[in-house]
C-alpha cells in the first residue's frame, strides 16, 4: 500500500463554511478515517495548511482540529511545492484574484461557489485552468445530500413517469440582529460586498436542476429586499442593499417547469430548510436535506373542493417515507473525496469551474430578469 500525501492550502478556513464543512467535517474527517482509499489499496492522505488573517482565530482552529500547520502569509505557501491543491472558501469577491494566483503557481484548484462575482471572471478562471493543465472543481454539495440522492434513485427507477414540475422551497428566518443576533454574516445582505440571495442560491439551483431534472433553458426571477436594515457583527446598524428573497421560475429544455422560492425572510412550516417537490404523471416526491417522501399514483387521494366542511382527507396520510437503502456521508466530504481522487488518479470530476460558471451565469441572468421584469433565455456558455 502506498500513501499519497497531498498538500492542501486551505484559505478562508476561519469562516463559517471553511471551518465547519470543509475543515472539520471534510478534510479533518478524511484524515481521521485514515485517508481516501483507492481501488488498488493505496491511500490519499490530506496534509492541510490553514491560512487566515487573524492569528487568534488560527490558534482556535488548531485547538479544534489538532492541525498545527497554519500561516497568515498566503504567498509563502502558494509557492511551496509541498502543496498541490489550493482551496478557497473566502468571501466571494476575493476568490477571483486568489484562484488566479494559485493557477499561476501551478496549484490544482477547488473552491466554494459562486466561483466569482461575474461570468466573465468565472470563464477566465476556467480557461486559465485549461491552458495550464490545472485540475479544477467547484463545490456543488447539494448533489450529495441524502434527500436529493434518494430523489435521484427514484428517477433511476422510473418512479415518476413523466416529470411535469419541480417546486423548490428554500429558506428560513435570518434574525435581523436588533434583539436576537443574526445567524448569517452581514456581507450576505450588502450588494457592495457581493451579497444577495440570488447570487448565493441560483448557483445551487443551476447545478441541482441541470444534474437532476434537465438543462435550464430560460429564467424569470423577481428579487426583493424585504428587510431594509440589519445589525452587523460589531453591533452597528446597516442598510440592506442586496436581495434577501428571490422568486424564480425556470423553463427546462425537456419542458419541465421548475419554480424555486429562496428567502431569508420566511418562517419554516415544511419538512426541512430546503424541500423539493417533484410531480410526475405516475408519482410525486418531496425531498428534504436527508429524507424523501413519496406518493404513487395508486396512493393519490381524490379531493373535492368544499370549504364548508372540515377537510375529510389528511393529506399526509397517503405518503410513504423512502427507507435508508444505502449509507450517506457528509455531502461536502463526499465531493472532497472525489476531488482528491481526481487529482491523484485522474478519475472523472465533472463538477469543474465551467459548471461553476454556469451557476454564476444563472445568478446574473436572474438579477437581470428581475431588473428588466422579463423572461431571459440561458444561452450555452463557451
Ligand atoms: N456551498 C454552500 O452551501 C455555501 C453556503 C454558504 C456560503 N457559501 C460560500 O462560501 C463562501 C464563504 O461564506 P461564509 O458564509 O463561510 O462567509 P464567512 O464570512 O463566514 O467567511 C469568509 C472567509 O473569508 C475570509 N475573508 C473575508 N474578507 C477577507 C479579507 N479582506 N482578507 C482575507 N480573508 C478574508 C474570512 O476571514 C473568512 O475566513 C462564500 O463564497 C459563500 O458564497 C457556500
Amino acid at each position: 500500500m502506498k500513501e499519497h500525501k497531498i498538500g492542501i492550502i486551505m484559505n478562508g478556513v476561519t469562516g463559517r463554511m471553511g471551518t465547519n464543512q470543509h475543515l472539520m467535517r471534510s478534510v479533518l474527517a478524511i484524515m481521521k478515517q485514515g485517508g481516501v482509499t483507492l481501488d488498488n489499496g493505496d491511500v490519499i492522505m490530506p496534509d492541510p495548511v490553514l491560512v487566515g488573517r487573524n492569528p487568534d482565530k488560527l490558534k482556535k482552529l488548531t485547538e479544534m482540529s489538532g492541525i498545527e500547520n497554519t500561516t497568515t502569509d498566503l504567498d509563502s505557501v502558494m509557492n511551496d511545492d509541498r502543496y498541490q491543491i489550493y482551496f478557497d472558501a473566502q468571501t466571494t469577491g476575493r476568490r477571483f484574484d486568489a484562484v488566479k494566483k494559485a493557477i499561476a503557481a501551478g496549484k490544482h484548484v477547488y473552491c466554494e461557489k459562486p466561483v466569482s462575482v461575474d461570468v466573465a471572471e468565472a470563464l477566465e478562471l476556467y480557461r486559465l485552468c485549461q491552458e495550464n493543465n490545472i485540475k479544477n472543481g467547484v463545490v456543488q454539495d447539494k448533489l450529495w445530500l441524502p434527500g436529493l440522492l434518494k430523489l435521484k434513485r427514484l428517477m433511476e427507477n422510473d418512479f415518476f413517469g413523466e416529470i411535469l414540475s419541480v417546486r423548490g422551497e428554500f429558506g428560513y428566518w435570518v434574525f435581523e440582529g436588533h434583539t436576537i443576533p443574526a445567524q448569517r454574516p452581514s456581507w450576505n445582505y450588502k450588494k457592495e460586498e457581493d451579497g444577495g440571495i440570488i447570487v448565493d442560491m441560483l448557483c445551487h439551483w443551476r447545478y441541482v436542476i441541470d444534474n437532476l431534472f434537465g438543462k435550464v433553458k430560460a429564467v424569470s426571477c423577481l428579487a426583493a429586499t424585504h428587510i431594509p436594515e440589519r445589525i452587523d457583527e460589531k453591533g452597528n446598524a446597516y442598510k440592506c442593499t442586496a436581495d434577501d428573497s428571490a422568486y424564480a421560475t425556470f423553463e427546462l429544455e425537456n419542458g419541465v417547469i421548475a419554480h424555486f422560492n429562496s428567502s431569508w425572510t420566511v418562517r419554516v412550516r415544511r419538512d426541512d430548510l430546503l424541500t423539493l417537490q417533484v410531480d410526475g404523471t405516475k408519482g410525486s416526491a418531496v425531498a428534504g436535506l436527508r429524507h424523501c417522501h413519496i406518493q404513487h399514483y395508486g396512493n393519490t387521494p381524490k379531493p373535492v373542493w368544499n370549504p364548508d366542511i372540515e377537510q375529510p382527507i389528511n393529506f399526509y396520510d397517503d405518503w410513504g417515507k423512502v427507507p435508508e437503502q444505502e449509507p450517506f456521508d457528509n455531502a461536502f466530504k463526499a465531493q472532497w473525496e472525489l476531488f482528491l481522487k481526481h487529482v491523484v488518479t485522474d478519475s472523472p470530476f465533472p463538477w469543474d469551474l465551467m459548471e461553476g460558471a454556469k451557476g454564476v451565469q444563472l445568478a446574473e441572468l436572474g438579477l437581470e430578469s428581475s431588473e428588466k421584469r422579463q423572461w431571459l433565455d440561458v444561452p450555452p456558455l463557451k
